[in-house]
């Protein structure tokens, strides 16, 4: 998990700062609590294993793995370092999983850091001077970098080199360091936030769609295999289509279906148990949490189907506005149950038959 994989690189660099976790479920509800719980050592461990190391073992998102294929091998085969990358989209869908598979599939080191954790553009002259030629420096939440950060960034990017200021006042000097060639692979879950400057610096750029059920369910049939769980096709099925089109959660949600299975049903996963065990833990058909559901509640209820803006469905439902924005709406309007007008957000009458509302006339 990104978590530890941070922490140990940090270490390694000597790069202060505050590692961020990656993006939640949000609050949730008692049950539906057990299925997005915190990791423990032991889960960590098992993510580790689960996350595919090469383009082979990534199931879906097939334009970009077809992509970076051939972009891999041409740059190999010229002896060049990729050019830089960025992965955008919504949490959970593979964008650190693809960093490492691009460093692995280069045959080079990955470096893994975070926008929030280089506060000083001193962070950053460490690590580029301590990567070595052709080094995967990843950075995740890219759109954090802090602007003095990213200015200094430009010319590494462009042209491997940093111009730094030393001292102050009158005394200050700038020097110029040599950076070697590196690909920077950036992860961000909001392009919006992504500066011109530097997303024009990015010479490949993907944005990670929700992933079809029958790729979920192949992403779950592969980490049944993993964790030496046996599964049947329908029950793979089922799982995936409760999976928000998302494999981080087709992953925790195999891991508690396990779990349901093991006290429950002797350990086998026929579809008869996936289903009773994922309404045994609150799982939506839909794959829609207690967030969602109280989001769908105020537009429906609350605002009776009117059009609503952000802060005004942020603070009905106590969350904070970017998390609505990044985490949830994308895929309640993937799913039309919610669209977004100019005057704010509304639910869909898939919305109110979903929750068994009588939509106003
Ligand atoms: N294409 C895939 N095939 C198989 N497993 C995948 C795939 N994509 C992601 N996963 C699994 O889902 C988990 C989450 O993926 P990852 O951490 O790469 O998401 P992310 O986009 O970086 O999320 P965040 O924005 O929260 O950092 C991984 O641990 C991995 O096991
Ligand atoms: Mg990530």
């Amino acid at each position: 998990m990104w978590e530890a994989d941070s922490a140990d690189l940090f270490a390694d660099m000597g790069v202060s700062g505050q590692v961020q976790g990656s993006h939640g479920p949000g609050r949730q509800a008692p049950a539906a609590r057990a299925v997005s719980a915190e990791l423990t050592g032991d889960d960590i461990d098992v993510e580790r294993s689960l996350r595919p190391q090469t383009l082979a073992d990534y199931c879906g998102q097939e334009r970009v793995v077809e992509n970076l294929r051939v972009l891999i091998q041409a740059a190999r085969a010229r002896g060049e370092a990729l050019d830089h990358v960025i992965f955008s989209g919504p949490p959970g869908l593979g964008k650190t999983t693809l960093a490492g598979i691009v460093a692995n599939e280069m045959g080079a080191k990955l470096r893994t850091t975070s926008g929030p954790a280089i506060e000083r553009t001193g962070d950053l002259a460490a690590i580029l001077t301590n990567l070595e030629e052709g080094d995967v420096l990843f950075v995740d939440e890219i759109h954090r970098l802090n602007h003095q950060v990213e200015e200094v960034l430009y010319p590494a990017m462009e042209d491997f080199f940093l111009d730094i200021v030393i001292g102050k006042g009158p005394a200050a000097r700038s020097i110029r360091l040599d950076v070697p060639r590196f690909t920077l692979v950036g992860a961000t879950t909001r392009t919006g936030l992504l500066t011109g400057p530097l997303r024009d610096r990015f010479g490949i750029s993907y944005r990670l769609d929700y992933y079809s059920v029958p790729n979920l369910a192949a992403i779950v049939q592969r980490s049944a295999t993993i964790l030496g769980v046996s599964l049947d096709n329908d029950a793979a099925a089922e799982i995936a289509s409760r999976s928000r089109g998302t494999p981080r959660l087709a992953n925790r949600l195999l891991k508690r279906v396990r779990d349901y299975a093991q006290v429950k049903a002797g350990g086998e996963i026929t579809w008869e148990v996936a289903a009773a065990a994922l309404s045994f833990f609150e799982i939506d058909e839909l794959g829609l949490d207690w967030m969602d559901i109280k989001i769908l509640e105020a537009l429906t209820q609350t605002f009776r189907g009117r059009p609503v803006g952000l802060t005004t469905i942020a603070s009905a439902v106590a969350e904070d506005p970017s998390t609505l924005e990044d985490v949830y709406e994308p895929y309640l309007l993937q799913q039309g149950l919610i669209v977004r007008t100019p005057q704010g957000r509304q639910a869909t009458l898939a919305a109110f038959e979903h929750l068994g509302v009588t939509p106003p006339a």
